[in-house]
């Protein structure tokens, strides 16, 4: 494929961790001082590589996730890095009822969008949704067996029974806290984008959510950064 720059754009420390240890990167420090957003540089084979988290939330002393800092971030790295593809790792809950299962990796295709902003105003429903297309992942899926499917963002771990609702609505089959949020400024900025989610816990079943994200946090961010990685050697060819 026929990339020079990608950014990857990631919420968690816990997540980026094994990525930027498998991808071999290198510390650089804040993106842009005085915002948290810490980055990370490499290279493989002809590509060259920038990592950006959220960084910490000075206040509150956990990790800046969701869709605001998420917006602040690639807002940044697009300016600072110029990336000509942006991709965004992480970790989600799937859903039984799409066959989904723990451990598994998603690409996202062949959208993203947002379940929780609801406005019932003409127009601005599907604005609300947003619907951003992404990246053409099929052959990437196909060729290294990931899973693909409509990935939906929401500023809760937990969720509303109309959060439920609308996600069903437009077949969602992951749910997380950032991915539309970086589709919509890459959007703005016309640079391809898709996501790469590892399933943590399961929404429609009966264990409460936080409890299986923090028991499998772990695990899917080793399965995610060995899925990053075939990724970007599948890219670099
Ligand atoms: N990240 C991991 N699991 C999630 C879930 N169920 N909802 C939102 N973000 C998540």
């Amino acid at each position: 494929m026929k990339f020079n720059r990608i950014v990857l754009i990631m919420a968690m420390e816990d997540e980026a961790r094994p990525i930027i240890k498998e991808l071999n990167l290198t510390p650089r420090g804040k993106l842009l001082s005085p915002l948290p957003m810490e980055f990370y540089e490499g290279k493989y084979k002809s590509l060259n590589l920038d990592l950006v988290t959220s960084g910490k939330c000075d206040k509150h002393n956990v990790d800046h996730i969701g869709p605001q800092a998420a917006i602040l971030n690639t807002a940044s790295a697009i300016s600072q890095l110029q990336p000509d593809l942006i991709i965004n790792p992480g970790t989600a809950g799937g859903f039984v009822s799409a066959g989904g299962n723990i451990g598994d990796v998603y690409l996202s295709y062949p959208m993203v969008c947002y379940h929780d902003r609801r406005i019932p105003l003409p127009g601005f429903d599907a604005y609300g949704i947003g619907s951003y297309y992404c990246f053409d992942t099929r052959e990437i899926a196909n060729s290294l067996g990931l899973k693909m499917g409509i990935v939906s963002t929401g500023s809760s771990l937990d969720y509303t029974p109309k959060d439920l609702d609308l996600i069903k609505s437009y077949g969602g089959v992951v749910k997380e806290m950032e991915a539309a949020s970086i589709a919509w400024v890459a959007d703005l900025y016309k640079i391809p984008f898709f996501a790469i989610k590892s399933i943590t816990d399961l929404v429609d079943n009966s264990t409460p959510t936080e409890e299986e994200f923090l028991k499998n946090l772990e695990s899917a961010s080793i399965a995610l950064s060995r899925e990053v990685f075939r990724v970007i050697d599948f890219i670099a060819k």
